[in-house]
Formats: structure tokens, C-alpha cells, sequence
């Protein structure tokens, strides 16, 4: 077998206890702030994530000292005008929260920066950043205005007012750390909310920032405070294991610790909504993000529509609900998600393709696609796409196939899950 392809066979049931890794998008944020905070900021249980190492790596070329002991990262913060210089380019890998998130601190800079990363990120559109960061008055330049290499020239900053183009948390976040540095108080509108991690983090960081429905504010040129955090488990990364253990009968899984935060917990919700036996424990909160045990048992699931304002919050979840469309009553028929073609890999187009080679009747939308319920997957070998979400929603549908699945190019699986395949082996039988 080549060394990069894993094969998943067809199981009876998942049963067993997991932690899942940290938070990627949490652990992102709290080494940002570290970094630009005053004093040290301690984060335990910090993703073991490709995408958050990306990040780490870009912190240590502006000057931040970062030392790690197992899963716990020590950031010593440089505070608000203690960046320096990088020596060459920052390297952001295939991680879009770090170019686009990091885009918002380096145009608060007083010097030139250039992030790069790999084939996937440079063909991402990085305008949707560049758009509001020019209007705080930093300069950007990138390949036809919109891919990496993104050049930011940082500068003298004023605080706009923004209403968000797009339902994105990684935007939303870029205007707001940008803020962090701006003269006057930045202010994001957004119509449909997305995950808020940053606004949480800011707070805890001592950032002035008011929330309000559909309103974000932070007061520009207040020093951050570095502290120490504990990440919550990765619900986009549990999503996968509460999948296969909601549609294997038989199964008990219980996952430990997860961050249930309601800007990202609707996969938990629609799973609900759909017949699936889901409870949730809640558990004392880690700093402004709420933090639960889940317990899922196998049952009989009903099909549903995804569409609308549950759209940016379960984006990461879309893939999998996807595949477990085939395993419904009613089928999945995802609408309004026309972002997903600009993620890792075009999902739509990944996701039909992998299921049309496990012999599956979809159909394909620009902004979504439909699978039929109570269709039985054949097995066979699909493409990763080079995307760790296709890699691990395609190794579930393995578990439920008629014939193993192989995954070829599964090691992308470290971007976000590193010992997936493992954890899923270990509980699945
Ligand atoms: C993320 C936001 C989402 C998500 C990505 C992580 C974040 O992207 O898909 O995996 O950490 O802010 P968009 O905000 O671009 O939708």
C-alpha cells in the first residue's frame, strides 16, 4: 500500500472514551494574543495541529519566544509594539487562519511583511482580507490582488466601521485584531453570526470590546494581558467520531472535554434534530468558552436540510454530514454553502466526486449538493484532495461501507487530527 493511503473497513460499532485534540481555531487565537500581549501566556492542552504550528512559526519570526513542553505552549509576549521585523518570509503552511488572522496584526505594524504558504492556501482568496485592512489604511499587495504572496506594508492605523461581505470568523477576526492596533474604536457588523472565539479571547486577553446581536466593537490601543488557558477539545475534529457513532448501532462513545461554544455547536444540534441519541454534560467553563462531555449511542437517523443561518457554523461539519446523508431516511441536502469551494480543497466538487466513486447517487449545486438517504456505499479508493476534512470524512464512511474505503493521501489528517486514524481504529470494531 503507497505509504500516504490508509484503508478504513466496515465496522459493527464505536465504543469508547476520547479526548480529541485542542481547539484549532481557540489555539490559533490564544498564540496570537499571546504574542502581542504583555507578559507570558501559558495554554495547556494547545492542538497538536499542523495549522497551529504554522502560526507558532510565524510568532517566532516576529521575535516571539515560544517554548513547548508536550502540549503545553509557553508564548512570551512581545506586547502591542514589540513585533519585530521578520528575517524572510512568514510561511503560513496550509493554514488560512494564520494568514488570514495574522494579516490583521501585521497591517498594525511599522514594517513590511510577505506570508507565503503551500499549492492549497495559494490558491485561497485573500481579498476578503485585503478589502477591510486597506481601509484601516494599511497597504496590501497580492498575486492579481487576491492570492498569496501577501505583501502588508503596517502603518499608522484608523478604526473603521465594517459590515462583513462574507459570513467568515477568519474576516471578522482580521478587522478586529487590525482594531487592536487602530486609532478609535473598530466596529464589525456581521448578518449571520460565526464563531466568536476571538471576541472571547480578546476579552480575556483584557481587550476593550463590547458584543451586542450582530455587533462587534474593540477599542483600539489598549495593552493585552497574558494569562493562562486551557484549550477545549476540537468539536469539528469530535464531529467526526459523534458521526460514526450516531449511525453505528450498538455504538457508546463518550468524548471528554469538548468546547461546545454555540457559535460551533450546531453539528451537535442538527445530529439532535435528525433522531440522533446525543446528550451533552456540560462541564465548568475554560475562560469564556463552554466545555462539555458528549455521549452518543448508534440509532436510526432522518435526513434534513442545511441551509441558511446554520451555515457558517457548522462549516467545518458539512463534509461529514454529507456522507452521512447516504445512511438517512430522507438523504442531506446542503444549500447556501457556496464557501466550501474556497476551503482546503473545493468540497463540493471533492466531496461529490469521492461519493460518486463509492457508487452513491448526489447531486451537485453551486452552493451545496444533495445525497440520497438509505443508499449503501460500495467501497473503493478515493482522493483526499490534499484537504483533512475530506481525508477523515471519507475514512467514516469506511466504517459503513460494503467494502473497505482507502484514502489515498491521508496524511493530510495531521492538519487538524493528527493521530486520527489511530483513534478511530481504537474504538471502532
Ligand atoms: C475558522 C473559520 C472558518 C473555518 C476554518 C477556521 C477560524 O473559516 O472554516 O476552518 O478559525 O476562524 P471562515 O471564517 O473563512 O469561514
Amino acid at each position: 500500500m503507497e505509504s500516504d493511503a490508509v484503508e478504513v473497513a466496515p465496522a459493527a460499532e464505536i465504543r469508547g472514551t476520547v479526548r480529541v485534540p485542542g481547539d484549532k481555531s481557540i489555539s490559533h487565537r490564544l498564540a496570537m494574543l499571546g504574542g502581542i500581549a504583555d507578559g507570558t501566556t501559558t495554554i495547556h492542552n494547545f492542538a497538536e495541529s499542523a495549522d497551529c504550528q504554522s502560526t507558532l512559526g510565524c510568532l517566532g519570526r516576529l521575535g516571539v519566544k515560544v517554548d513547548r513542553d508536550g502540549s503545553t505552549v509557553t508564548i512570551h509576549g512581545r506586547g502591542l509594539d514589540g513585533l519585530q521585523r521578520p528575517d524572510r518570509e512568514l510561511d503560513a503552511g496550509n493554514s488560512g487562519t494564520t494568514v488570514r488572522l495574522m494579516s490583521g496584526i501585521m497591517s498594525g505594524q511599522p514594517f513590511d511583511s510577505t506570508f507565503v504558504g503551500d499549492a492549497s492556501l495559494s490558491r485561497r482568496p485573500m481579498r476578503r482580507v485585503m478589502d477591510p485592512l486597506r481601509r484601516f489604511g494599511a497597504t496590501l499587495t497580492a498575486q492579481d490582488d487576491n492570492y498569496l504572496p501577501l505583501r502588508i506594508r503596517g502603518g499608522d492605523l484608523t478604526a473603521i466601521d465594517y459590515t462583513l461581505p462574507v459570513a467568515s470568523a477568519q474576516v471578522k477576526s482580521a478587522v478586529l485584531l487590525a482594531g487592536v492596533f487602530a486609532r478609535g474604536t473598530t466596529i464589525v457588523r456581521e448578518s449571520i453570526p460565526s464563531r466568536n472565539h476571538t471576541e472571547v479571547a480578546l476579552r480575556e486577553f483584557g481587550a476593550s470590546v463590547r458584543t451586542a446581536a450582530g455587533t462587534i466593537e474593540v477599542d483600539g490601543g489598549v495593552r493585552l494581558k497574558g494569562g493562562t488557558f486551557t484549550v477545549p477539545g476540537d468539536i469539528s475534529s469530535a464531529a467526526f467520531l459523534i458521526a460514526a457513532a450516531a449511525t453505528l448501532p450498538g455504538s457508546r462513545l463518550r468524548l471528554v472535554d469538548v468546547g461546545i461554544n454555540d457559535s460551533r455547536s450546531g453539528f451537535v444540534s442538527i445530529l439532535q434534530e435528525m433522531g440522533a441519541r446525543i446528550r451533552v454534560e456540560p462541564k465548568a467553563p475554560a475562560r469564556g468558552e463552554p466545555i462539555a462531555d458528549i455521549h452518543v449511542e448508534g440509532s436510526e437517523l432522518s435526513g434534513m436540510e442545511i441551509a441558511g443561518s446554520w451555515i457558517p457554523n457548522v462549516i467545518d461539519e458539512l463534509l461529514v454530514l454529507a456522507v452521512l446523508g447516504t445512511r438517512t431516511r430522507e438523504g442531506i441536502r446542503i444549500r447556501d454553502a457556496s464557501e466550501l469551494r474556497s476551503k482546503e480543497s473545493d468540497r463540493i466538487q471533492a466531496a461529490v466526486a469521492n461519493l460518486r466513486i463509492l457508487g452513491a447517487e448526489v447531486e451537485e449545486f453551486p452552493d451545496g449538493l444533495f445525497v440520497r438517504g438509505q443508499q449503501r456505499l460500495k467501497g473503493g479508493t478515493v482522493k483526499s484532495f490534499d484537504d483533512h476534512r475530506i481525508a477523515m470524512a471519507f475514512a467514516v464512511s469506511g466504517l459503513f461501507a460494503e467494502a473497505p474505503v482507502k484514502i489515498l493521501g491521508a496524511d493530510c489528517v495531521g492538519i487538524s487530527f493528527p493521530g486520527f486514524f489511530r483513534t478511530l481504529a481504537e474504538i471502532s470494531s
